[in-house]
């Protein structure tokens, strides 16, 4: 598990960051959290970091957009306005990430039991800065996130592992 309090914007673009430098395909991570928490942040400076230039969209109604780069393809989902399953099937979502892809998930939980099982998971959630002595917590700053990765495979252990070692 890597846990880490970020207290900006900065402290989030900086995991994309090592994210995108230790990330090499076949890969899925999936990110959980509640609006607004951070997610698509992480994802855009994670596709910046992989050399992804101009404007990055977040994925709407399509549900994806794809980036193919020079190595593999990363795939970025949103999730959030999935609700037929049946869209699944015609979609042809599962060859994506079946291929030997990067596959970057927003709200993976609207896709219910469809999706394969991730290398990583992410959880994003708002957070004070905690204090010193780890009890009351300074509310009249505002909120920054805590982000906890856990590793659901062999490959997102390694990466949780190289997360660590750095600091
Ligand atoms: N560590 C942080 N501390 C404070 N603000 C942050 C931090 N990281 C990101 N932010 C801000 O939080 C917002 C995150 O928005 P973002 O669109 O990434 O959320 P999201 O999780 O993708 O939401 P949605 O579920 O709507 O897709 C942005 O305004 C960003 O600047
Ligand atoms: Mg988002």
């Amino acid at each position: 598990m890597y846990i880490r309090y970020l207290p900006d914007d900065h402290a989030t673009h900086s995991v994309g960051e090592k994210l995108a430098q230790l990330a090499v395909a076949p890969l899925r991570i999936y990110l959980s959290g509640p609006l607004g928490a951070g997610k698509t942040a992480l994802v855009r400076a994670f596709l910046r970091a992989m050399g992804v230039q101009g404007a990055i969209k977040s994925p709407s109604y399509a549900l994806v957009e794809p980036y193919n780069l020079s190595n593999f393809s990363v795939y970025h989902f949103d999730f959030y306005r999935f609700f037929d399953q049946n869209e699944w099937e015609e979609s042809g979502f599962r060859d994506y990430f079946e291929e030997n892809a990067v596959c970057l998930v927003e709200w993976p939980e609207k896709a219910g039991g469809l999706l394969p099982t991730a290398d990583l998971e992410i959880e994003l959630a708002y957070q004070f800065e905690p204090s010193p002595r780890g009890d009351s917590v300074n509310r009249t700053e505002s909120a920054g996130r805590r982000i906890e990765i856990r590793a659901l495979s062999d490959k997102g252990q390694t990466l949780v592992d190289q997360l660590n070692e750095q600091q």
